[in-house]
């Protein structure tokens, strides 16, 4: 088991104003660590794309995450901006992640294609956006989970198995 590096920025107005709990940026953290992953930075963000950007950028330089996880701001609503910071604050885009989640998430709920989650890579630092309710989190997580060890010894150079 490799001991990856993570980052968890939720995009969520009310978690950042404290009217709702940040359950679904905490159930991810509990998750990685179950995996013995290393949980660098935690940020609730406003809905803002500005500091959404700031936040992924800041957890990728300075906590040095290999992995970023966003929860929330991924779906149709005017202040959803999650994707958006992410391509602001990344370089190559990295669509196979976002690809295969709303594919698996379909078969869950139509609603799956209200997602307009992307991945990216800041660097060698993979960013993934992940919906905003702890169910669907959870649920998309469970999705990609099992690749991230392999992707972050990709990223930093490493070949395949
Ligand atoms: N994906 C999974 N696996 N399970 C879900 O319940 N909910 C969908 C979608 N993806 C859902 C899901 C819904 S209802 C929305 S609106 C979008 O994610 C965007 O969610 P967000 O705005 O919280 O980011």
């Amino acid at each position: 088991m490799a001991e990856i590096r993570i980052g968890v920025v939720t995009s969520s107005d009310s978690c950042s104003s404290g009217t709702r709990e940040d359950t679904a940026g905490r159930a991810l953290m509990d998750l990685c660590e179950k995996r013995g992953w290393i949980v660098v930075g935690y940020h609730v963000c406003m809905d803002d794309i500005e500091a959404l950007t700031a936040s992924i950028a800041e957890i990728a330089d300075v906590d040095g995450a290999e992995v970023i996880l966003t929860c929330g701001g991924t779906g149709f609503g005017p202040r959803d901006v999650a994707p958006e910071a992410t391509m602001n604050a990344c370089d190559r885009p990295a669509p196979g992640i976002a690809e295969h989640i709303r594919a698996e998430s379909g078969r869950i709920t139509p609603r799956a294609m209200l997602s307009r989650a992307t991945a990216a890579m800041r660097g060698p630092v993979l960013v993934i956006n992940l919906p905003g309710s702890e169910k669907a989190a959870r649920e998309c997580f469970g999705f990609v989970a099992d690749q991230l060890e392999h992707a972050v010894e990709m990223a930093g150079g490493g070949g395949h198995d």
